[in-house]
């Protein structure tokens, strides 16, 4: 297993290219399941979570043609089931339900059990598959679907949901008439996937909003599309340059999917230039404390918790930060700590109390965002800090060590 290692310590300068989005890709790979024929995917970044949900894709029948674009050819697709070993690795993998069940009438799923970040479960996605007229049935650890046909209908999220909206629309749009997916979710992927629906030939009102319109078509045509700048990805340098008090620029980028951390960082004493598909950030020699509390989007996202903690533990003062999405997403503060974080934590809130130094340490995650604030908070210590499990890190951030270091960080991965 490899490992990072980070001499911290050192100011962050220059410009760093953003990936396209992990989570805009995920959906709309499930969604070429729609259409039959050659679809063309730009911006899909290597990941190894797009690497998984390519083997299930494999694994129902798909072919590919690698490159930019990725070719996916989806005529000789017919499998149905999304298989435990792989729906383990990788919870994301039950974006083929909608899909699956909305053009073969079947899918076989397994279910994905809780997670390091909190239980996750899927009843929302099931419950409104079913207000579609199909059948749902859990058996040996698996979702059984089947439908005679999907029928449009009101369905309401007692949560917004952001891969059970992405599920639903996916559903929604091979239906026989109208469905209003009201509480949906309003995040730039589920926007970015609803563009791919509609470019294929899906009618979809309202997304963005929280009330989505979809009236259904009965067939979809292959997809050519280009998925958005990952803002997660983005907002986690610009978090390294307030960290590191550097100046980073980030490039791609879409400043309307940022403006909750960008509003934030500007709380801590972060300055930024922002023009049209760039910003460039500052950070402040004195970080300021500031109070957070994760929200679905256009709130501060849950997906920079971890991050902004780092940075809030050298704030000169206290921040109060809350958790509302997920109920078990502070797994980074132990690790924290063993850096010398001062981090209290009471039910979903964390008091950070910022001290002037960190120290580097061996420390591991648990999961992808909370790697990320490891690594930050090493490349704000003082010394060496040794970050095990990057295969989380390896989830979700493209050459995370290489970007690092052409922006002045001393990182490097090695195989233990
Ligand atoms: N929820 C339910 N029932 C459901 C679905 C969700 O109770 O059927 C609850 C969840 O337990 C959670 C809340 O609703 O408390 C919101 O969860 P949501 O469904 O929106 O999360 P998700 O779709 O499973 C996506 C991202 C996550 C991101 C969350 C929140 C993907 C592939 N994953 O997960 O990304 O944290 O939305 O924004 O899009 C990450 O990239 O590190 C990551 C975890």
């Amino acid at each position: 297993m490899d490992k990072i290692i980070i001499e911290g310590g050192r100011p962050l300068n220059g410009t760093v290219q953003i990936s396209g989005a992990k989570n805009a890709a995920l959906p709309i790979l499930a969604a070429t399941l729609l259409a039959s024929g050659v679809h063309r995917l730009r911006n899909i970044p290597p990941l190894r979570d797009i690497r998984t949900a390519k083997t299930l894709l494999y694994h129902l029948g798909a072919t590919f043609e690698e490159g930019d674009p990725l070719s996916v050819h989806t005529d000789s697709v017919d499998g149905h089931e999304a298989p435990y070993d792989l729906v383990k690795t990788m919870r994301a993998s039950v974006l083929v339900l909608g899909p699956l069940v909305a053009r073969f009438k079947k899918a076989r799923v397994s279910l994905p059990g809780g997670c390091a970040i909190g239980a996750r479960p899927i009843n929302l996605h099931l419950a409104g598959l079913e207000r579609l007229g199909v059948k749902i049935e859990l058996k040996h650890g698996y979702v059984e679907a089947s439908a005679k046909k999907l029928s449009g209908n009101h369905i309401y999220f007692d949560i917004p949901t952001v891969t059970g909206t992405a599920n639903l629309m996916m559903a929604a749009v091979l239906a026989e008439g109208k469905t209003v997916l009201e509480n949906a979710a309003r995040e730039p992927e589920v926007v970015d996937l609803a563009r791919c629906l509609t470019s294929m030939g899906g009618s979809i009102q309202g997304v963005g909003t929280s009330v989505i319109t979809i009236e259904g078509v009965s067939e979809l045509q292959p997809m050519d599309h280009t998925i958005m700048p990952d803002r997660i990805e983005a907002a986690t340098y610009l978090t390294a340059a307030g960290i590191t008090r550097g100046n980073i620029t980030i490039t791609p980028c879409i400043p309307d999917h940022l403006e909750a951390v960008i509003h934030k960082l500007e709380q801590a004493g972060m300055e930024f230039q922002i023009s049209e598909g760039s910003i460039k950030s500052i950070g402040a020699k004195v970080i300021r404390p500031i109070d957070i509390k994760t929200n679905p989007f256009p709130g501060f996202p849950t997906d920079m918790q971890a991050q902004i903690m780092a940075m809030m533990s050298l704030a000169q003062g206290q921040s109060i930060i809350t958790e509302k999405i997920f109920e078990n997403r502070f797994m980074h503060v132990s690790e924290l700590k063993r850096m010398g974080a001062d981090i209290s934590i009471e039910g979903n809130t964390a008091v950070v109390r910022g001290r002037s130094k960190l120290q580097g340490a061996p420390v591991m995650a648990t999961d992808l965002r909370a790697s990320a604030s490891l690594v930050l908070a090493g490349l704000a210590a003082d010394g060496v800090t040794e970050v095990s499990r990057v295969y989380h890190l390896d989830r979700g951030y493209e050459r995370l060590e290489e970007k690092l270091s052409r922006v002045g960080a001393r990182i490097k991965r090695v195989s233990e």
